[in-house]
């Protein structure tokens, strides 16, 4: 077998570290072995890039050479044929007849619901009240792709939906993620039997939706669900209700957590530096006074302030592929069967293209552009986050709904990056005592 690049010879200690604090784990490959490295794991080796051109190379890669890494586990939280666990044609016919309603274009649309559920909820904090916001911000995120993307504009059905995934996400364990042995009914009790339930509660209430949906499909509003449900693909068909559903949930499940924890980390950076707070707020009260929530989208230093909090710890820090057949990357033929992974933090983190990685700071943004490969938060290629304009408009508008409307100061100065699900978050869940609310 032609050579892999260099890495440890056992990595128990590592993966355990990968696990825990993905951070410093990242930081101890790249002292140890540099930026392109080999990881042996149980399902044989993985190579890790954390090079701009090695990413280019993996995520640009023939789409036909690679297929999802570890699927049995993605199959726990995504449904099977849905685009986060397809390949190839399919995938590309799949997101061809889903990206619309996600284009940059259609994002102002978005941008009130957005507003309108991070002010109800940050509302709903008592002046004094110390909350972590990162379970507050869950909170938004899930509404806002029940109301935006799944069409929802009832408040108890809101509830319903947002009850029903709930329960869905506390039923799906780790164990029960990562130890398949683990996924048997047991005649109905056990955790695999309420994960299974709870699914089961979440499909049902999505297929009421859909069929309800459909029978008037015409008077419908025109919103993300109609035109999912109205596009065809090239052959003049479109998505069965059953499609659709399984896409909801990936949206749902894809959406949420990542974006939620952008929020998150994004409050936590800009109440830490009364500097950044200040420079947001000086541009927020800039604008014009009928300024509506679409207008933060083109704010600068509020834009540097997102890309640097999506930079310094990004949500979803790795990509993985299962080679199919060779590709090239970095020099080195990885051998079909090997997993091949970009981790996006070992880019954002390289001296050389941002200098002093671990401090927060937005103007690296606004003194010099990036390429796609060295600022990655939501991938590139075929599989770039289908909800990334979304997701961008979602965290500039709750960020800067909250630095408008209310004073907040952090309860945990010091916050510290942790494994959470695929994603890295906050420990502590970025823990803010409302001092006071600047609305009337
Ligand atoms: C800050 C928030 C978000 C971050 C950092 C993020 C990051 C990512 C990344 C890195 C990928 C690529 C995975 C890969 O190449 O293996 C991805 C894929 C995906 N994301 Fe996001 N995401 C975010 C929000 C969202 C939202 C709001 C939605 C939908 C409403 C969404 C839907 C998806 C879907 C469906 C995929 C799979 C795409 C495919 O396989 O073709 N994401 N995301």
């Amino acid at each position: 077998m032609a050579p892999l690049p260099p890495g440890p010879s056992i990595a128990l200690v590592e993966t355990f570290r990968y696990m825990t604090d993905p951070v410093g784990a990242y930081a101890w490959f790249r002292k140890n072995y540099g930026d392109t490295l080999t990881v042996k794991t149980l399902e044989g080796p993985l190579i890790i890039t954390g090079e701009p051109e090695g990413a280019r190379e993996v995520l640009t890669a023939d789409p036909t050479s690679y297929e999802i890494f570890a699927p049995e586990n993605l199959r726990m939280v995504f449904r099977d044929g849905s685009v986060p666990l397809i390949v190839g044609e399919p995938h590309r016919r799949q997101r061809k007849l889903l990206m619309p309603p996600f284009l940059g274009a259609r994002m102002r649309a978005y941008a009130g619901t957005m507003q309108q559920v991070a002010l109800k909820r940050m509302g709903a904090v008592r002046p004094g009240e110390t909350i972590p916001m990162h379970e507050v911000s869950r909170g938004i995120t899930r509404e806002v792709i029940l109301r935006n993307v799944f069409g929802l504009a009832d408040d108890s059905l809101v509830a319903r939906f947002e009850e029903a995934f709930v329960e869905l996400q506390k039923a799906t364990t780790p164990a029960l993620l990562f130890f398949s042995w683990l996924r048997h009914e047991f005649g109905g009790v056990g955790p695999y039997a309420r994960y299974l339930r709870a699914n089961a509660r979440l499909d049902a209430l999505i297929a009421e939706q859909l069929t309800a949906r459909r029978a008037n499909l015409e008077a419908a509003p025109d919103d993300m669900l109609n035109l999912m449900m109205t596009s065809k693909y090239d052959d003049g068909t479109g998505m069965t209700n059953e499609q659709v559903s399984k896409e909801l949930v990936g949206l749902l499940v894809a959406g949420y957590a990542a974006t939620a924890t952008a929020i998150a980390w994004g409050v936590y950076w800009t109440y830490r530096s009364p500097e950044i707070l200040r420079k947001l707020r000086e541009e927020l009260a800039g604008l014009p006074a009928d300024a509506g929530p679409e207008a933060y989208a083109s704010l600068p230093y509020l834009g540097a302030v997102c890309n640097e909090t999506l930079r310094i710890y990004p949500p979803v820090p790795d990509m993985f592929r299962k080679l199919r057949a060779p590709i090239q990357v970095r020099g080195y033929t990885l051998p079909a069967g090997a997993g091949v992974a970009v981790f996006s933090r070992m880019i954002h983190s390289r001296e050389d293209l941002y200098p002093e990685p671990d401090t927060f700071r937005p103007e690296r943004f606004l003194e010099r552009k990036f390429t796609p490969y060295e600022f990655i938060p939501f991938g590139a290629g075929v599989r770039r986050c289908l909800g990334a304009a979304f997701a961008e408009q979602q965290l500039k508008v709750v960020l800067a709904t909250i630095v408008r409307n209310f004073d907040l100061e952090l309860a945990d100065p010091a916050e510290v990056p942790v494994r959470q699900g695929v994603g890295v978050g906050p420990k502590n869940g970025v823990r803010v005592r409302l001092a006071q609310k600047l609305l009337s």
